[in-house]
C-alpha cells in the first residue's frame, strides 16, 4: 500500500485517485476549488464518468480516499505526489504551463521529507527538467526529491476501465531511486511498466495521441475517395484493420475528431517540433483534413436541403463522443453552431451532455433541448447524427420516418445500416459510404 496525493480533481486526477484507492492505496485528492472539495466530501461527483459513482463512496467509506483543498496537507500526508492539473492551449497552440509551475512551487514550499513528484498532466518534452529546477529553487527545507513523468492514456467515458486495465504504464525517471515505489503503485494493475528517461516518457504521450489523430484523419481522407468512387469506407477500414500492424481501432470516418485532448495535443506537438527546429508538416495535414471533414459534412446538408434558413433540423448528440458529458471542442457543438449560422432551427438531444451544452448554446427561439431521443425529429425537415452514442442506433426508424416532414437523415457517425435506411425509404447520407 502506497501513500499517494493527487493534485487536481479534474477528469484525470479524480479518476486516477479513485482507481488508486480501489486497488488499496491510501489517497488524498487535492483541489484548490474549495466548492468542489466540499461537494466531493458530501458525496457529490462533479463529472460523469461510468463507474465513478460507485467507486468514490466505496473508497471514501473504506477510509482510503479523502479530499482537501490544502496542498500542504496532501503533500505531508503522502510519499508520492501526482500533479494532474490542466495544461490548456495558448492562442498560438503552445501549452500554458502556469498551473504546473504554480503547483510545483507550492509542493516545494511544503515538503518536509523525501518526496517523489510525478507529472501526470500532458506536457511538452523537457517540462520534467523545468519542474525539477523549480522544486529545487523553492525547496525551503532542502529535502531530497525525485521528479517522474507518468503520462495518462485515459479515454473519457472509459477512463475507469483504461485505468484499471491499462495497455501499458510509462514511467520516466532521471535516477533509479523512485523506480521501485512507482512499480509498487502500478503493480496491482498488472500491465507492462515501461521505465525510461523523462524526455522519452513525455514524448510518448504526444507521439501516441498525434498518431491516433493521424489514423482518424487517414480514415477521413479515405472517406473522400470512397464517396468519389462508390466504395465503402467501413469495408476499407475493416479490410485494413485486420492487418495486425495496422489495427481496426481509430479508423472510423466521421465528422472529425474533437475533445479536450486530440486537437490540443496535436497543436502542442506541432509547436514543440517547431521549437526544436522541425516542421512537422505531416501533423499539420492531419489538422487540415480534420477541419475539411466538417466543412464537407455541412456542405452535404446544405447541398441536399438547398436553403438552410428556417429549416428545422433534429440533432442527435452534443458530446464530443459517446459515453461522456464533455462538450469541450465537440464536433457536434461546432456542427450546431454552423447550422445555426446558416439560419437553421434546431431540436437537439444528448443523453448526458445537455446541461453542459446549454452553457455554450443557450436554449431559445432557434434551439430547443428535447428530453427524449424519440422526440428529437418531431416536425423536422431532416435528422442529423453528430455523436456516436450506441443508443441512437436503436431508434425506431419507422416512427422516425413518420415524424420527419421529409425522410432525410444525415449520419455524421455512420451509426445506421445504409441498406436498411434505403429500404425504409430514407434519403440517407452518411460519411464515405
Ligand atoms: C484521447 C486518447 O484516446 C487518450 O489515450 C488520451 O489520453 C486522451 O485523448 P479522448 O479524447 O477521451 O481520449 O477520446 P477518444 O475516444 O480518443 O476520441 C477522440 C475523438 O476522436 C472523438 O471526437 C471521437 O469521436 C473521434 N474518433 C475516434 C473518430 O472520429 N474516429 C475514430 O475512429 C475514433
Amino acid at each position: 500500500m502506497s501513500k499517494l496525493c493527487i493534485i487536481g480533481t479534474g477528469y484525470v486526477g479524480l479518476v486516477t485517485g479513485t482507481c488508486f484507492a480501489e486497488v488499496g492505496h491510501q489517497v488524498i485528492c487535492v483541489d484548490n476549488n474549495a466548492e468542489k472539495v466540499r461537494m466531493l466530501r458530501e458525496g457529490g461527483i462533479p463529472i460523469y464518468e461510468p463507474g465513478l459513482e460507485e467507486m468514490i463512496p466505496r473508497n471514501v467509506a473504506a477510509g482510503r480516499l479523502s479530499f482537501t483543498d490544502s496542498i500542504a496537507e496532501g503533500v505531508q500526508g503522502s510519499d508520492i505526489v501526482f500533479i494532474a492539473v490542466p495544461t490548456p492551449p495558448q492562442p498560438d497552440g503552445s501549452v500554458d504551463l502556469s498551473f504546473i509551475e504554480g503547483v510545483a512551487r507550492e509542493i516545494a514550499g511544503c515538503m518536509t521529507a523525501y518526496k517523489i513528484i510525478v507529472d501526470k498532466s500532458t506536457v511538452p518534452v523537457k517540462t520534467g527538467e523545468k519542474v525539477a529546477e523549480t522544486i529545487k529553487r523553492y525547496n525551503r527545507s532542502k529535502v531530497d526529491f525525485d521528479v517522474v513523468s507518468n503520462p495518462e492514456f485515459l479515454r473519457e467515458g472509459f477512463a475507469v476501465e483504461d485505468l484499471m486495465h491499462p495497455d501499458r504504464v510509462v514511467v520516466g525517471v532521471t535516477s533509479p531511486r523512485p523506480v521501485k515505489a512507482m512499480q509498487e503503485v502500478y503493480e496491482p494493475f498488472g500491465a507492462p511498466i515501461i521505465v525510461t528517461d523523462i524526455n522519452s516518457a513525455e514524448l510518448i504521450k504526444h507521439a501516441a495521441n498525434s498518431f491516433l489523430a493521424l489514423k482518424i484523419s487517414y480514415a477521413n481522407a479515405l472517406s473522400v475517395l470512397c464517396e468519389a468512387t462508390g466504395a465503402n469506407v467501413v469495408e476499407v477500414a475493416n479490410g485494413m484493420g485486420l492487418d495486425k500492424r495496422i489495427g481496426r481501432q481509430f479508423l472510423n470516418a466521421g465528422i472529425g475528431f474533437g475533445g479536450s485532448c486530440f486537437p490540443k495535443d496535436l497543436s502542442a506537438f506541432i509547436k514543440i517540433a517547431e521549437q526544436l527546429g522541425f516542421d512537422f508538416r505531416l501533423l499539420k495535414e492531419v489538422q487540415t483534413i480534420n477541419s475539411a471533414q466538417m466543412d464537407r459534412f455541412v456542405r452535404k446538408i446544405s447541398d441536399t436541403l438547398w436553403v438552410l434558413k428556417d429549416k428545422r433540423l433534429g440533432v442527435l448528440g452534443l458530446a464530443f463522443k459517446q459515453n461522456t458529458d464533455d462538450v469541450r471542442m465537440s464536433p457536434a457543438i461546432d456542427l450546431c453552431q454552423r447550422l445555426l449560422k446558416e439560419g437553421a432551427v434546431l431540436r437537439v438531444y444528448d443523453p448526458k451532455a445537455m446541461d453542459k451544452a446549454k452553457a455554450i448554446l443557450p436554449p431559445g427561439d432557434r434551439i430547443t433541448y428535447v428530453d427524449a431521443m424519440e422526440d428529437v425529429a418531431e416536425g423536422c425537415d431532416a435528422l442529423v447524427v453528430a455523436t456516436e452514442w450506441p443508443d441512437f442506433a436503436k431508434l425506431d426508424l419507422e416512427r422516425l420516418r413518420e415524424q420527419l416532414s421529409h425522410p432525410i437523415v444525415f449520419d455524421g457517425r455512420n451509426i445506421f445500416d445504409k441498406q436498411e435506411m434505403e429500404r425504409l425509404g430514407f434519403l440517407y447520407k452518411s460519411v464515405g459510404r
